[in-house]
């Protein structure tokens, strides 16, 4: 069964199918319309969230399917102790895929090993979020035209930012991609993301403070959001969540073609003063999402032989 855990479970042929599959949709959204009739996906979600659930729910929707929904551990027997494997062997038995989201790293890995039907990691604590990362790339794409010769700096909250790891090792595929990783000490990307990923590519990257000095090179500027339920004490999360907020003036030395995106919700990192600016992605990036996950479920349920 095909399933979709890591971003790098899709090969980058894939990833340009999934792609142009959802640029079709875009252009021609009636013809996919009912091709999910009588197709139901199950969204279980462990923890909370608007746009990802949302977004695949509205995404089977448009694809003609219905949804079944989890929508918080409490509402679900996870809160009275069941396990990952026994709710997806139950989920199986109503659905003909999940999205899953949890707070431990690995749980839809867990499923996608119990169930029978295709699982797809729509989170799992500060690991990955593969779905989120095909929304970028689609924002990437449609913004620059390619994934090659680009500088992307990822600011924030690099070490609990699930999307920033997904997004770091969907970058290692293409060409001179150049990394810029701004962020304080305490929230530097993970050790296994700098070895075995940005090590372990040649990628070139460099850490720093300094998000000004970093400005005027970047072509992508990736926000996020300082994670407050990763973190272990309220006393470290109070002093570094307001450690950047983009505004107006700290992007005069930014390019004019600059694309600012965030996987959202944003909390203050972004001031809303440049949400008019035709740098600011965020947006489409949000729309984005729905389109690359019409195509996911298509493609996972073809490939299952369901549709
Ligand atoms: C992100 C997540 O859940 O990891 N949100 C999302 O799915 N778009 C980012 C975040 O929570 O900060």
């Amino acid at each position: 069964m095909r399933n979709v855990n890591d971003i790098l479970d899709l090969t980058t042929d894939e990833i340009d199918d999934l792609i142009e599959t959802a640029c079709d949709i875009i252009e021609n959204p009636k013809k996919y319309s009912e091709v999910c009739h009588g197709k139901k996906l199950a969204t279980l979600f462990f923890e909370p969230s608007t746009r990802t659930r949302l977004s695949f729910e509205a995404a089977m929707y448009e694809l003609g399917g219905n949804v079944l929904s989890v929508s918080s551990a409490a509402s679900s027997s996870a809160s009275k102790g069941e396990s990952v494997a026994d709710t997806a062997k139950t989920v199986s038995c109503y659905a003909d895929i999940i999205a899953m989201r949890h707070p431990k790293e690995g749980a839809p890995y867990v499923a996608s090993l119990n169930a029978s039907i295709p699982v797809i990691n729509a989170g799992d604590g500060g690991h990955n979020h593969p779905t989120q990362t095909l929304a970028d790339l689609l924002t990437i794409y449609r913004e620059k035209g390619t994934f090659d010769n680009l500088t992307i700096g990822f600011c924030g909250d690099l070490k609990f930012g699930r999307t920033v790891h997904s997004l770091i090792n969907a970058m290692s595929r293409y060409k001179n991609v150049r990394i810029i990783l701004i962020s304080p000490e305490e929230l530097k990307v993970p050790s296994y993301v700098r070895n075995d990923v940005l090590e372990k590519n040649h990628m070139e990257y460099v850490e720093t403070k300094d998000l000004l000095k970093a400005m005027p090179e970047l072509d992508i500027l990736y926000m996020t959001r300082v994670q407050q339920e990763r973190f272990f004490n309220e006393e470290d999360y109070l002093r570094l969540k307001d450690s950047y907020i983009l505004d107006p003036p700290k992007l005069a030395n930014a390019k004019k073609d600059l694309c600012i995106m965030h996987p959202f919700p944003r909390v203050n990192e972004i001031s809303v003063a440049i949400d008019d600016d035709p740098r600011a992605c965020y947006f489409k990036q949000i729309l984005n999402g729905k389109y690359m996950r019409m195509a996911l479920i298509l493609k996972l349920l073809k490939e299952a032989g369901t549709i």
